[in-house]
């Protein structure tokens, strides 16, 4: 995805922030373009407007943007939450979590009226898993039957490993993180519950039914609203 398509789609959101309002900031490369434009906002317009911070990232990036932060336990419902995202299908279902923050990331979408999602058409699906594996977040002494079952269900599993950290990915929440690849996934819903279903899996990346709003940032500088149902 340019950082061109990311930066528009970012600001558009920002730009549909309205004052007073509590706003879920998402984790990752295109979010991080809304949370800097929504500082930028907020500084030159004098908005009174908190962010909910889905990941450590988000928080830190926010708190250096001078986004006032807030918590769900003070705001439950949020007016309005964004995000980017790995895939999108045609019925606006996702798949999240290539940075390990998809837990929270759903938390805070699920609390938000409207959740609008942040992508170029890198990332448009016909079917939801074709290209990317779907994240796992699990209990680490879980992990092992976590895989038979996940294999169980046609998955090709890995454990998540550290870059620039020797071991396992270790989430904001202390968890691991697998990832179980499906190569094009027919019933997504039924994949969702039988993952949510397994003992020590603390939550995954598919988000259906979540989206009100997708923003598409196009190759000829345009960009593409599209909406739920
Ligand atoms: C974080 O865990 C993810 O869900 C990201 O929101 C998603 O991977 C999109 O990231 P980019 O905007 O960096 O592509």
């Amino acid at each position: 995805m340019s950082a061109e398509a990311k930066r528009r789609v970012g600001q558009e959101v920002a730009g549909w922030v309205e004052n007073g309002t509590v706003v879920g900031m998402g984790t990752g490369s295109t979010a991080a373009m809304a949370i800097r434009a929504l500082g930028e906002r907020i500084a030159r317009e004098n908005l009174q407007v908190q962010g909910v911070p889905t990941s450590f990232f988000s928080e830190q990036l926010a708190r250096e943007c001078g986004i006032p932060l807030t918590t769900l336990d003070s705001s439950p419902e949020l007016d309005l939450a964004f995000d980017g995202a790995d895939e999108v299908d045609p019925a606006l279902n996702l798949i999240k979590g290539r940075g390990a923050a998809h837990t929270r990331e759903k938390v805070v979408a699920a609390a938000a009226r409207r959740f609008v999602v942040l992508v170029d058409d890198s990332k448009l699906v016909a079917r939801l898993g074709t290209k990317m594996p779907v994240p796992v977040e699990v209990v680490p002494m879980g992990v092992t039957p976590i895989l038979r079952r996940l294999t169980d269900l046609g998955a090709t599993c890995k454990i998540r490993m550290g870059e620039k950290k020797d071991g396992p990915v270790v989430s904001d929440q202390g968890m691991w993180i697998v990832d179980a690849r499906f190569d094009g996934i027919d019933d997504p819903e039924a994949l969702a519950r039988n993952i949510s279903l397994m003992p020590g899996v603390v939550d995954h990346g598919l988000f259906l039914g979540l989206a009100t709003d997708v923003l598409i940032g196009l190759p000829d500088g345009s960009v593409e609203h599209r909406r739920a149902g």
